[in-house]
């Protein structure tokens, strides 16, 4: 069993939770990602790493309450404890030899970038870091972003923090302004990864995305994860979770994103009444 330390509500659809886990915290790295059962009858579901801390043991997941499996994580608090964790799972994110990169974020995946955001500062690169909510009562890790980041851009579609406007107008605006990017990092919803991969194409700047689609054994064997990448078939669990962002076939990630929405939304429904 693996023991909640801490439980944050970072808005109101947004839990951080660190958990204890030694082993998995001792050979961690950004970019990799976790499978974990809440209870033995449960479902296995994958939450990328959002942190780490090799002394305490603990590692830091964000997740979104968007289902069943996410609502009773929710429900579980401080020292209470989850009967499966098991990581740390897929490739690594490449951020070594990187001096200036964007880091673009979009929703909870914003906190899925914060690690990468964090590692590249402390290998020394220059982050700009653009992240973007609906509204800003949805924002998350500001401050910790501040604190890593050259330059800090929250994009807000209503305005109410930051600024207005999506992160790939803020992003194409700093492309703009003449910030050569070696390479563009994304992390978020599959339609804004797609748009940002679009703005940079038109400038040629390399781009990396970090796929999470759904997954069943997290070890390659079951095939539930499958992209399309460059015309071929890849698997996010051991190939990814990231990509070249110019490769990946984002309209056929979207559709196989909602294959299973109505049995999930059932799950939920039931689970609540
Ligand atoms: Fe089964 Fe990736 S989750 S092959």
């Amino acid at each position: 069993m693996y023991k909640i330390v801490t439980k944050r509500i970072l808005n109101p659809t947004v839990v951080l939770m660190d958990i204890e886990a030694p082993l998995i915290a001792k050979k961690a790295e950004p970019g990799q990602f976790i499978i974990l059962r809440v209870d033995s009858e449960g479902e296995r579901i994958p939450l990328t790493i959002a942190d780490f801390d090799r002394e305490k043991g603990t590692v830091t997941i964000i997740f979104q309450v968007v289902g069943k499996t996410t609502k009773a994580l929710s429900l579980l608090n401080e020292n209470d404890a989850i009967c499966d964790f098991v990581g740390p799972l897929g490739v690594a994110s490449h951020v070594e030899g990187l001096k200036r990169v964007a880091v673009v974020g979009g929703g909870v995946g914003s906190a899925i970038a914060y690690p990468i955001a964090k590692k590249l500062h402390q290998l020394g690169a220059k982050v700009d870091v653009i992240i973007g909510f609906r509204n800003k009562d949805l924002v998350i890790l500001e401050d910790e972003f501040k604190a890593v980041s050259d330059n800090l851009f929250v994009m807000t579609d209503d305005g109410s923090h930051g600024e207005k406007g999506l992160v790939t107008q803020a992003l194409e605006n700093q492309i703009k302004l003449g910030n050569e990017y070696d390479e563009v990092i994304t992390i978020g919803p599959l339609i804004m990864m797609k748009f940002v991969c679009e703005v940079t194409k038109r400038y040629n700047i390399k781009t990396t995305v970090s796929m999470n689609p759904i997954m069943i054994d997290g070890t390659g064997m079951c095939g539930g994860c499958r992209l399309t990448v460059g015309g071929e078939t890849k698997f996010a669990c051991v190939d990814g979770p990231d990509f070249d962002g110019h490769l990946v076939d984002f309209d056929e990630a979207i559709a196989r994103s909602s294959t299973y929405k109505e049995f999930e939304e059932h799950a939920l429904n039931h689970y609540c009444n």
